[in-house]
């Protein structure tokens, strides 16, 4: 702890934290978006709790209460020897509700464990099918999946990697189609073929993405004509489509599932952060019919589990998000509100030499930043400049995201934002013009830092 108990430093803590040169604040409660600090500082939530998780912000009465209730009756049971009824209602309406494309669902802790269950999902599909040869992923290569093995390597992040690649298996990995290495989609879908034709389709399981980037690439995602041409690919290839919704799932983007946005059905779906909205660890996998039947019609296991699947207490807490969800209207507000969001966002920062995009779908926001000397290269790696705007926020007291990937080569400098669904006008606003101000701050101290000649290259 610091001396007064308001923050706290490695050398003064028996936690073993993230990063060992952050003094992390501490924070007491909240209400509504609201942050409130061990020593009285008042911080504006416009990233959900930092990972895009409490959609309700924070003190939600109705899930509060029924969490006490289920609490009581009981929270713990291992889903190997029971079923019960919150477990069993919230895959209801989870298929009724939010993805009725889907047909079964299985709960897990968290998006990692989701993620690494789905794939498991994917190859054992193709096992009970008799194609056992099938076992590589193809995905985008500037994405997070999760912390796992597994889920670690389905990103092409090599910074990120480091050092645990002798652990992960070696997938193949698509450049982002962004305005900087693909606009039109089509070099990603000659990539794609390019890979197809190398490892040979008949070792293709599956193809994992998120629809709509989270931490990784703020709100992108590829053009049209890349989701057709995959479609098409899955089509002759036979592989599975599997969307990490772990961010974009539950209303995010403005409907329930980002992929409802897109002219393509995944195989496979994953959930995570928005259905416990930051009062349950919980995740789930929803996979279509044909998918169960693979293994309704093979071996009748897919034994895969983690000590708190299912279990009551969590699955109470997703029904009562999922119940606050459609009572007020949640998920429609976050698709009429959005665009405007997006836009107030970009009027405010468009001053700003150093950001190069305003993305958004719903209330997932990204700002791209750019070296301000020629509005296209990366910054310098070691200016970590999304890490100053992260810090130049808190100052101002607002919480946003950033990723600093530029030694991965894909993106750069990215700030999201993702604010509860819950927020009002006036915070929306007032997290618009805090975002602003940190921008016009964090501006001046990258020109100085920068005073000297435009750089020579732009991107990888
Ligand atoms: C898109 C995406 N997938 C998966 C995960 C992993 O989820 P968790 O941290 O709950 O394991 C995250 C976490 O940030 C994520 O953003």
């Amino acid at each position: 702890m610091g001396a007064d108990g308001a923050t706290v430093r490695s050398d003064g803590t028996s936690v073993f934290p993230r990063l060992l040169d952050l003094e992390y604040p501490n924070i007491e409660r909240g209400e509504g978006v609201w942050l409130h600090t061990a020593d009285g500082r008042q911080i504006l939530d416009a990233c959900s709790g930092g990972a895009m998780v409490t959609c309700l912000g924070y003190g939600a009465s109705e899930v509060i209460a029924a969490a006490a209730e289920q609490a009581e009756r009981i929270s713990y049971m291992y889903n190997h020897h029971f079923s019960n009824e919150p477990q069993e209602r919230l895959a209801d309406r989870l298929i009724e509700a939010v993805a009725p494309e889907m047909g079964r669902v299985r709960f897990v802790s968290g998006g990692s464990e989701a993620n690494e269950t789905a794939l498991r999902l994917a190859r054992s599909y193709h096992v009970e099918r008799g194609q056992p040869d099938r076992w590589r992923v193809i995905s985008p290569a500037q994405a997070y999946h999760g912390s796992t093995m597994a889920t670690l390597a389905l990103s092409g992040r090599r910074a990120l990697q480091e050092p645990h690649t002798p652990y992960l298996a070696g997938h193949a990995h698509l450049p982002p189609a962004t305005w900087r290495f693909d606009p039109s989609g089509k070099a990603a879908l000659d990539e794609l073929d390019r890979v197809l034709e190398e490892v040979g389709p008949e070792t293709v399981a599956a193809f994992f993405c998120e629809p709509v980037s989270g931490a990784a690439l703020p709100a992108y995602s590829p053009p049209e004509r890349f989701w057709r041409g995959l479609d098409e690919r899955r089509e002759e290839h036979g592989f599975l489509i599997c969307f990490d919704e772990v961010v974009t799932g539950m209303g995010r983007t403005g409907s329930w599932l980002a992929a409802h946005q897109l002219p393509i059905e995944p195989d496979v779906v994953t959930l995570g952060k928005g259905l416990g909205a930051g009062y349950a660890p919980i995740g789930a996998v929803l996979c279509r019919e044909h998918v169960y039947e693979a293994i309704d019609e093979g071996s009748r296991e897919f034994d895969l589990g983690h000590t708190w699947d299912g279990a009551p207490l969590p699955c109470a807490v997703g029904l009562a998000v999922l119940d606050v969800l459609v009572e007020r209207g949640l998920v429609q507000r976050v698709r009429e509100r959005g665009p405007g969001l997006r836009a107030e966002l970009e009027a405010a920062v468009s001053g700003a030499e150093m950001v190069r995009e305003v993305r958004g779908r719903g209330f997932l926001l990204g700002v791209e930043l750019v070296d301000p000397r020629d509005g296209e290269s990366f910054l310098p790696h070691e200016l970590d400049a999304a890490t100053l705007v992260e810090q130049a926020a808190m100052d101002l007291g607002l919480l946003v995201t950033s990723s600093h990937s530029t030694p991965d080569g894909y993106a750069g400098d990215e700030i999201l934002l993702a604010p509860a669904y819950v927020s009002t006008d006036e915070e929306l606003a007032e997290m618009v013009e805090r975002f602003a101000a940190t921008i016009v701050e964090v501006g001046r101290t990258v020109r100085a830092a920068l005073a000297g000649p435009a750089p020579a290259g732009r991107g990888r």
